[in-house]
Parts: structure tokens; sequence; C-alpha cells
């Protein structure tokens, strides 16, 4: 099939779908072909952690598309088998059943997948990951069942997966190796805010701690040992310990990987017809000059669309300011920006961060680097911009309620 016209998406999931959606609504009328090696159609995972898993939202919502979109769209939905290899000189891509197909354009929305925790035990049945909606079902299952849960790692899943247990009636434990939760992404001064609300609504947290090994009987876990002997006992122990960009199709292809597939700001890899987005692209930002991976959602939505006007030929450039969001118990949230550990060297608060009903905001120089508000609303475009304006500004003024967060920049 080499010459071939079509273009092909490798991943059927929120990024991909958006692709093959934005490709149509920009006209283009050849072949798209979207490949995954789930058995669902493309659906989104926040649900899986919240409403979903709390038993508020019905399956059938999580789903990107209603099933007869793709038919009615003309995008071939390919499910249930993984793209085994890319062949770059024929322009074509290998599926694990056999098949070829060619490719003019070939977006990678691969995404990624959870780091399995690296300890004896962990392979005893009980220990629970959760990226896909058959994960999630297996934990709401274990809700109803267990009386007694560990979590390890106190990031984005762990947290939000100990607030739907907590709000189903189990007992929890969190286990996390730094001394504070999300603390890489929010450092000190607001991980405690965190901290202090899980500690509040029952669950045991434990910072600073070290996972030696997970403890079964019969194959089954019983729980967890920590590296100082303590034992912590568990029905059942879910593992949320970071993720790993599905980079294995790049690497094997030649093209330029590294904490993901390279990619310019047009979305477009080593290769100038390969492009990627979502969870596995490593791409430059225009707006804060670097190469960034971002791991969640609004990228996952934006940049593939973006990516699919770049495989068209159009001029693109994808600025975005990160932005993502989490629900536990009554703490609702919005962050935008993009703050690496260390590189802050101030944190403002306006509103009351003890009645958690505030905005954060991460300074270096002067400059916003990131804003976060928490049980506030309507006030996450008005950050977005004060990251985007890039310019100093008067702390003062940022905290004080009476000035609108519109008249802050400049
Ligand atoms: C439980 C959970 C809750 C989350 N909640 C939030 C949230 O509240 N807010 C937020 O901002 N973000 C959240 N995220 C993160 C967000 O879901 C991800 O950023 C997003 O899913 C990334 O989308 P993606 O399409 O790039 O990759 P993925 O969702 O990882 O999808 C990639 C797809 O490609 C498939 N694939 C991989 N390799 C191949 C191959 N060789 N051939 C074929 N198919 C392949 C994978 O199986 C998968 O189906 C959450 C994630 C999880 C797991
Ligand atoms: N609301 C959201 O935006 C949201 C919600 C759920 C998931 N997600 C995404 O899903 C992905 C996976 O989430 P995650 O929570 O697994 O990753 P994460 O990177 O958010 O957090 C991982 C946590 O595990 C800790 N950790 C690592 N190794 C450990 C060990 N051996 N013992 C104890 N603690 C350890 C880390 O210090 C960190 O706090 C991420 O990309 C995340 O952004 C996002």
């Amino acid at each position: 099939m080499s010459g071939s016209n079509a273009y092909v998406i490798a991943g059927a999931s929120l990024a991909g779908a958006k692709a093959a959606e934005t490709l149509r609504g920009e006209g283009f009328d050849g072949p798209v072909v979207l490949i995954g090696d789930e058995t669902e159609r493309p659906y989104e995972r926040p649900p899986l952690s919240k409403d979903y898993l709390l038993g508020k939202a019905e399956r059938e919502t999580i789903y990107v598309h209603p099933a007869s979109w793709y038919a009615d769209s003309g995008v071939q939905l390919r499910l249930g088998v993984p793209v085994a290899g890319i062949d770059r000189a024929a322009r074509e891509v290998a599926l694990a059943d056999g098949t070829r197909i060619g490719y003019a354009r070939l977006l990678l929305a691969t995404g990624s997948s959870p780091r399995r925790l690296p300890v004896p035990g962990a392979d005893a049945d009980g220990v629970l990951y959760l990226r896909r909606v058959g994960d999630s079902d297996q934990i709401k299952a274990t809700f109803q069942t267990a009386s007694r849960i560990a979590v390890i790692g106190a990031g984005w899943i762990g947290l939000e997966t100990a607030a739907a247990a907590r709000a189903a009636g189990v007992e929890v434990t969190v286990l996390e190796a730094a001394e504070l939760p999300l603390l890489r992404v929010l450092g000190t001064e607001v991980a405690r805010v965190f901290a202090g609300l899980h500690r509040e609504h029952g669950v045991d947290l434990r910072c600073g701690v070290q996972v030696s090994e997970i403890t079964s009987a019969g194959g089954r876990v019983t729980g967890v040992r920590l590296a100082d002997g303590s034992q912590v006992d568990a029905e059942a122990v879910i593992v949320g310990v970071g993720i790993t960009p599905n980079t294995q199709l790049a690497e094997a292809a030649g093209l330029e990987t590294g904490n993901g597939v390279v990619v310019d700001a047009a979305l477009r890899s080593s290769d100038p017809d390969i492009f990627a987005a979502g969870d596995v692209a490593n791409a430059m930002h225009p707006v804060l000059g670097q190469y960034i991976r971002v791991e969640h959602w609004a990228n996952a939505l934006n940049q593939p669309q973006a990516a699919a006007r770049a495989m068209l030929g159009q001029d693109v450039s994808y600025g975005k300011v990160p932005y993502f969001y989490t629900d536990q118990y009554d703490l609702g949230m919005e962050y935008a920006g993009y703050v690496e550990p260390g590189r802050y060297d101030q944190v403002v608060f306006r509103g009351d961060v003890d009645r958690r009903e505030f905005i954060a905001f991460w300074l270096a120089g002067g400059r916003v680097l990131a804003g976060m508000n928490v049980n506030i609303w309507d006030v996450n475009d008005a950050i977005q911009d004060l990251v985007g304006d890039g310019r100093p500004v008067d702390p003062a003024r940022l905290t004080d309620p009476a000035v609108p967060l519109e008249d802050v920049a400049g």
C-alpha cells in the first residue's frame, strides 16, 4: 500500500479520536484509520477515578463519540489490535495481526502506561492499577467487598481513588514516598492543603515511607510491608506511582525520543510525516520556550487538534497554557501553568486557604508561572492570561480580592 493517501492514527483514546474528528472537520476526505489496542472505542479517563468510580456516572457517558460517529464520519476504527511497528521507508504500519496499512501521514497517540511497582510480591492478586475502564470496574467492585485498602502513591490517581474509597466507606491507608502528597507538582505550600483534606476525611496518610514488599497469603494480597519493618494490613492495594510514555513504536522506528516522542511546536517528530500528541508527546512549547510533556486531559483534547491541522499542511504552533483539574471530596480545583520542581521563588494566596476557597499563584521573579483556583470558579481564563502574559506582576495586587484578576497583568 505504498503511496497511500491514508492518515493513520496509532492509539484510539482521547487524543486519537480528537485528531480523527479534526481531520474530518477540516475537510480532509481521504481515508482516516484509527487503530487501538483496547477493545473499547475511544473513551475519556478522568471519570474512571471520579464519577464513574463513585457510581455516579453511567458507562455511556465516558465515550468521546457515539458508536455511530465513526462510520458516519468515515473513520475506520480498528480496535483490539496493537500497531506493532512502523516501516518508515515503505510508509506503512504493521499491526500485530499481520495487516499492513500505508500512510501519507501518521499520528502517534499511544499515550502512557502505569509504572509498575518494583517490589517483591507486587504480582499478587488484589494489587490493582488504574488506567483502563476495566480497572475502574474492578476497583469499584473491590470497594463493595473490602473493608480496608492501601494506596501506594499520593499523586492524582492515589488521592482521587482514596477519596472514592472513603465515599464507599472503605478504610484507607495512603503510602507516599515523598514528604507530602503531590509535592513535585504543587510544592510544599499547596501540597499541605491536600494532606489536610485527606486526613480530615479519615485517610491514614503516611508520607516519607518506603514500600519494601507486598505481602500475600495463598497468592492473595494481605498488605504492605514498609522498609522500617512495619506492616499495613489491606485486602487490596491500589498502585498509582506514575506513568511512562508509550514510546516503543517511535524508538523502534528510530524517531527522536526522550521523555516521550520529541516533536516541534507543530507536533511534528524527527520524521516530517510522523506526528505525536497527548501523553506521549514531548513538545516544544512556544510560550514557555522549552520542551514539555503534559500528562493531562486538556492536552489530550487540544493538542491533537493542532497536530491534525499540521498534518494537513497548515501552519501550526501549539502554545496553549497547560491546564488540569481534580475533584476530591468537596474540593474542586483547576490549575493552569507549568512549574518544574524548585523553579518558583514565591507562592501567594488570594482568598481563604483554611476554608479551601482560594487561588494560589506560583511566581518566579514576579512572573506568574501557574495558578490554581480551589472551590472558586470562572477565574481560570484570567489565570491562563496571567501565565501567558509573562510580564512581572505586583504580588500585592495578585492577593487583593478587590483587584479583578484581569487588571493585575502589566
Ligand atoms: C484514572 C485516570 C483519571 C484521570 N483524571 C484526569 C483528570 O481529572 N484531569 C486531567 O487533566 N487528566 C486526567 N487524567 C489523565 C488523562 O486521562 C490523560 O492525560 C489522557 O488520557 C491522555 O490521553 P492520550 O490519548 O494521549 O493517551 P491514553 O489515554 O493513554 O491513550 C492511548 C491509547 O493508545 C493505546 N495504545 C498504546 N500503544 C498502542 C499501540 N502500539 N497500538 C495501538 N494502540 C496503542 C492505549 O492502549 C490507549 O488506548 C487521568 C488519567 C487516568 C488514568
Ligand atoms: N486530576 C488529574 O489531573 C489526574 C487524575 C488522575 C490521573 N492523572 C494522570 O494519570 C497519571 C498517573 O497518575 P499517578 O497518580 O499514578 O502519577 P503521579 O505522577 O501524579 O503521582 C505518583 C506519586 O507516586 C509517588 N511514588 C512514586 N513511587 C513510589 C513508591 N515506590 N512508593 C510510594 N510512592 C511512590 C510519587 O512521589 C508521586 O507522588 C499521571 O499522568 C496523572 O497526571 C491525572
